[in-house]
This record gives structure tokens, C-alpha cells and sequence, in this order.
């Protein structure tokens, strides 16, 4: 009886001891990965930057109809370390931005140092480039001067805009769609279909304005 219960014993602690090693081994293993795996965390976020957020809300027409200006100054005062928007205001780390809106993309003060990134960049500020520029200024023009990370909030980039609008002007503003439409619906009624081509007309010269953009 004693000496089965000293085997027992015996084999109990020899598995210990073989799972103590196991553990020790294993844990050395992994810790030897560690060091390399988590290294880049940010690229997740940027990502999310990037990511389908703006098809989420209201179009970028509808938050312009809807937006205030006055909030959009108050925003501006993010921007305000590095720009004047006043007519003729002085140029700082980045350009003044009077009456930007519209012009050529990264040509609008002539005496500003512009980074390549961003004068060469082909194209307007209509109010798409301007919405892309200020989601993700590097996303936008890679490599550009401008260190600032982007405002995430698609009304706080709209009401920018209209403040923005009010400082020397701007192209008109897009007319926002009632309700996207159906292609080839053939279930709308006459009545409907005309009232569909009418806004279709009244937004041909928005949205040319705003499909500009070079992609
Ligand atoms: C840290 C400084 C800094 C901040 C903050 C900043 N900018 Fe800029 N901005 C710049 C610089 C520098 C440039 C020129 C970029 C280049 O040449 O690549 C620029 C360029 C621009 C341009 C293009 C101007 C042109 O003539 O083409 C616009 C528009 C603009 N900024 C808007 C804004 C708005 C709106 C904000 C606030 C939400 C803002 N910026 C915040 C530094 C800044």
C-alpha cells in the first residue's frame, strides 16, 4: 500500500515538475515575439479616419444647407495658430485664407511657401476638396506642411466652410437631394418622374461645381 502510494506521489510530482518546464519554455517563446508584434498601433486609427464614416450622416450638401456659420467660427479657432482669414491678413505658418473657397488648390497666396504636396496638387477648393483636406490633410495631399490632424466631425468641417464663405465667398453651394434615387425605377409615377428631373436640372450646375475633384 505504501509503496503505491509513494508511485503515485511519485508521478504526480514528476508531471509537475514536466508541466513547470512546459510552462517556462512556452512563456520564453512567446515572450521572444512580443517585442515585434505591437509596434504600429496608430495604423488602426488612421485608418478609421479614412473609413466610410462621412457615408454614415447627412451628404456633404445637406450639412452645408443646414450648417451655421457662427459655429464654424467658432471652430476656426483650431486653426487659428496658423492662419488669418481676415481680408489681407498676414500670412503665418500657414497662408490667409480669405475668400480660399473655389481657387486653385494650394496656389491662392502667392508669396507662401507651399509645400509641393499641396501646389502640386492639381484642382480647386471646391467644397468636396476642402471636406477631404480638413477629414485628413495628409490623406489629402501626402506630404504637405500643414501639421494638423483633421477635424472628425463632418458638421464642425461644413460649418468651417460656411464660415469660410462668408470671408471673401466662395463657389454656390451644392443643393442638397431630397432622397437619393432609385436608378431605372420603373414603379414611380409620372408626377414623380418629372419632379425627379426637374431637381436633376436644378442640380446639373451644383454638381458639376462639386465632381471637379481629381481622384
Ligand atoms: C499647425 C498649423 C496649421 C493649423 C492648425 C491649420 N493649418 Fe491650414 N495650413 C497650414 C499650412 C502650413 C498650410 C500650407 C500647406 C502646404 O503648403 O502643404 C495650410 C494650408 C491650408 C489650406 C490651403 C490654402 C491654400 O491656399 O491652398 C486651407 C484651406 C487650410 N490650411 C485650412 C485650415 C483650416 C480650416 C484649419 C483649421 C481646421 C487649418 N487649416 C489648421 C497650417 C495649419
Amino acid at each position: 500500500m505504501g509503496d503505491r502510494l509513494n508511485t503515485i506521489f511519485g508521478w504526480v510530482l514528476f508531471s509537475g515538475v514536466v508541466a513547470l518546464g512546459l510552462t517556462s519554455i512556452s512563456s520564453r517563446i512567446f515572450h521572444a515575439d512580443k517585442p515585434e508584434s505591437p509596434e504600429n498601433p496608430g495604423f488602426l486609427i488612421v485608418a478609421n479616419e479614412d473609413g466610410g464614416e462621412a457615408d454614415a450622416g447627412p451628404s456633404l450638401a445637406t450639412l452645408l444647407a443646414t450648417g451655421d456659420a457662427a459655429k464654424g467660427e467658432a471652430v476656426f479657432a483650431k486653426c487659428m495658430a496658423c492662419h488669418t482669414i481676415a481680408q489681407g491678413g498676414a500670412d503665418g505658418i500657414g497662408p490667409n485664407l480669405y475668400g480660399v473657397l473655389g481657387k486653385p488648390i494650394g496656389q491662392h497666396e502667392p508669396g507662401f511657401a507651399y509645400s509641393s504636396a499641396l501646389s502640386d496638387h492639381g484642382g480647386d477648393w471646391t467644397y468636396e476638396n476642402v471636406d477631404h483636406w480638413l477629414t485628413s490633410p495628409r490623406a489629402f495631399a501626402d506630404g504637405t506642411k500643414m501639421s494638423f490632424a483633421g477635424l472628425s466631425s463632418a458638421e464642425d468641417r461644413a460649418n468651417i466652410m460656411l464660415y469660410m464663405l462668408a470671408n471673401g465667398g466662395g463657389p454656390e453651394l451644392p443643393t442638397p437631394e431630397a432622397e437619393p434615387l432609385p436608378e431605372g425605377d420603373e414603379a414611380a409615377t409620372e408626377g414623380e418622374v418629372e419632379a425627379e428631373e426637374a431637381t436633376a436640372e436644378k442640380d446639373g450646375e451644383a454638381e458639376e461645381v462639386a465632381t471637379e475633384e481629381p481622384v
